[in-house]
């Protein structure tokens, strides 16, 4: 890089010029979810990773909250930051459900997208009214039977069997979820458009990531979007459930790598031969 600074150039070195990635967690979590990506993936990009408003460290504001109102306050925190220009948008789940509403908004500050373990379309209304259930059942008795209900399917039977570690993480995250944030967000994603429509008219590069036993959204959900996203690739982590991230974060890291070579067309240090990948 250089820059005219008076009467002379001056050159320099700045990691900034790295692609800044975005990463948008899920429900109901925190940035915390994005561990194994920060540390192993920091080479390669910039990371900023938000705790969405009424999650994880950010304050705990009573609702309502929207997808738009998510999309906005990470447009805020973007300029806050000073990034200008497009970003990699990465959302897993709800984080997904934001990233398509962030892209439909605010399209020119958008330079790729990774819709992990997420989906397109909106609630049913038999989702609905489960949503309307689990909003009484937390403002009546706090977030434990929700968190103990949603445990185990955020991870594969293998792991939650034998990996202490892990399911203790996300359990622990989970668990720190408040009831105002809860609350917000199950509203927020009974409320969310559908963004069916929208996929044939993205028109930036998109990788989907799914795990293989994925029980919350199912895997046809990432092969129908993979169908309709002209320029879109499709990972499908074997042995991966809900958080594809932290099941198999070698894959997963693997595929975001990749992916943000074909995009910058720079070329990182890692191993690439994963063999689930489909690519239109
Ligand atoms: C998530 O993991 O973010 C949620 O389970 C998504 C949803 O409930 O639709």
């Amino acid at each position: 890089m250089s820059n005219p600074i008076d009467d002379f150039t001056m050159a320099y070195q700045d990691t900034c010029d790295q692609i800044t990635v975005l990463l948008v967690h899920g429900f109901p979590l925190d940035s915390a979810m994005w561990e194994l990506q920060l540390q192993d993936l920091s080479d390669v990009a910039r990371f900023i990773a938000p705790d969405l408003r009424g999650h994880g460290r950010s304050d705990s504001v009573p609702g309502p909250y929207s997808m738009k109102l998510f999309s906005d306050d990470i447009a805020g925190l973007l300029d806050h930051l000073n990034v200008n220009g497009p970003v990699v948008v990465c959302g897993l789940s709800m984080g997904g459900y934001i990233a398509l509403d962030f892209y439909r908004r605010y399209p020119e500050r958008v330079a790729g997208l990774i819709l992990a373990a997420t989906r397109a379309g909106a609630d049913s209304d038999e989702g609905k009214t489960a949503r309307d259930t689990a909003v009484a059942d937390v403002r009546a008795k706090g977030t434990g039977s929700l968190v103990a209900a949603m445990l185990p399917k955020m991870l594969t039977p293998a792991t939650m069997e034998e990996d202490d570690e892990i399911v203790d993480f996300v359990k622990e995250i989970m668990e720190g979820a408040s009831v105002e944030g809860v609350v917000g967000a199950l509203q927020a994603m009974r409320d969310r458009p559908d963004s069916v429509a929208d996929l044939a008219d993205i028109d930036v590069p998109t990788l989907i990531i799914h795990g293989a036993e994925d029980m919350l959204i199912p895997l046809s959900e990432a092969e129908a979007m993979y169908e309709a996203i002209p320029d879109s690739q499709l990972v499908i982590v074997p042995d991966a459930a809900h958080l594809p991230n932290l099941e198999q974060p070698d894959m997963f890291n693997d595929a975001v790598i990749d992916f943000l070579e074909d995009l910058t067309g720079e070329e990182f240090d890692h191993d690439d031969d994963h063999d689930h990948d489909h690519q239109h």
